[in-house]
């Protein structure tokens, strides 16, 4: 029987999402890898226990998620049953609907068709009775934005889903989002965006200060370039590690380049006293633009480490030019 650790509060930070009452931990865990069928349901169980035990509240899910698709919703499902469900109360459960999922037309984009069977889909393989946060997973231009955004508020409103979130939404399509939901007396909690020293997209979008004029939260996925940014890479590409593993990763992507940049990326923050994983997610968190980061693992370890990255959040700005001059160069 798992008896979480007392002190789980003690050492995380939380920061208001958006002008929310929900306060999100600085990380947050995603079970996009290593929580599908393919996996081990133990090494499942430890990171869950290990992400909660560090004060971790916040757990991110999509229908797709496995390998095989619905997966990752089972055996997060499977988890409540064991030992999570007394702590429901004290997490907040995400998943989305906006990719591929099933066959035929209704299974993928933004119809209310979709949205609303998926979410009904991900209930039961949670077991849950509700989410606290239903996304739309990514901009669909051949469905009026209003339909999609009529679902989401509709879900709300019938109390499958607490909060609404988007994905992968630029400033424009934000703004956009968050006026019709305003209209449909929903508000906007959150958007879920790529974010690293490697992808700067929504800084030259301006979508941190978008998300905030409108009152929603920022959340940062692949914040370690999905390991790249880390020492994972420094030796090779092990045979356990996502780059061997999954397409998502490509294993030509990791260019001796780019290793020497992460060579160098990694001396600055072993200087800083951090691994460079800690390193990586505090540059995501510089500035309170970003609400959380949402971290992927392939152990309890990892998340360990992460955790750290709260004793040092600070950089100074020669530290911020170097390693901009890092990437650049
Ligand atoms: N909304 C969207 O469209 C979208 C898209 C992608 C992801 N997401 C969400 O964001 C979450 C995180 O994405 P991500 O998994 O790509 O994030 P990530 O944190 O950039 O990458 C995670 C990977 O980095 C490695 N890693 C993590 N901590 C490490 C450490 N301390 N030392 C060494 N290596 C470490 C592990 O790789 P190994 O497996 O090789 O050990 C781990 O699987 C997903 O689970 C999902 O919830 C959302």
């Amino acid at each position: 029987m798992y008896t979480p650790n007392e002190k789980r509060y003690d050492d995380m930070k939380y920061l208001r999402c958006g002008r929310s009452g929900i306060l999100l931990p600085r990380i947050s865990l995603g079970l996009w890898h290593n929580f599908g069928s393919v996996d081990r349901f133990g090494n499942m169980l430890d990171m869950i226990h290990t992400a909660f035990d560090a004060g971790i509240t916040h757990f991110d899910l999509a229908n797709n998620y496995g390998p095989v698709y619905g997966s990752a919703e089972e055996n997060f499902g499977r988890i409540m049953e064991q030992d999570m469900r007394p702590f429901r109360d004290e997490m907040i459960i995400s998943t989305k609907a906006g990719y591929d999922m099933w066959p035929g037309p209704y299974g993928d984009h933004g119809s209310r068709k979709y949205l609303i069977a998926s979410l009904d889909q991900s209930l039961k393989r949670m077991k849950l009775d509700y989410v606290d946060i239903f996304y739309h997973h990514r901009p669909d231009p051949d469905t009026p934005l209003e339909e999609t955004m009529e679902a989401l508020s509709d879900i709300v409103r019938s109390g499958k889903a607490l909060y609404a979130g988007i994905s992968n939404y630029d400033s424009e399509q934000t703004r956009k989002a968050a006026e019709i939901l305003r209209a449909n007396h929903t508000p906007l909690l959150i958007n879920q965006v790529s974010y690293s020293m490697m992808n700067r997209w929504t800084e030259e979008d301006g979508l941190q200060d978008t998300c905030a004029e409108v009152g929603a939260g920022v959340i940062c996925f692949s914040p370690l370039a999905q390991g790249v940014l880390t020492d994972r890479y420094l030796n090779g590409i092990p045979e356990d590690s996502r780059a061997k593993k999954n397409h998502f990763l490509q294993e030509s992507s990791i260019t001796p380049e780019l290793i020497d940049k992460v060579r160098q990326l990694n001396t600055l923050a072993s200087d800083r006293g951090q691994t460079l994983a800690e390193m990586a997610l505090a540059w995501v968190l510089r500035r309170d633009k970003v609400t959380s980061v949402l971290i992927g693992a392939s152990r309890p370890e990892q998340i360990t480490d992460n955790v750290k990255l709260l004793d040092n959040m600070e950089f100074s700005d020669d530290e911020l030019t170097l390693i901009d001059d890092i990437l650049k160069g």
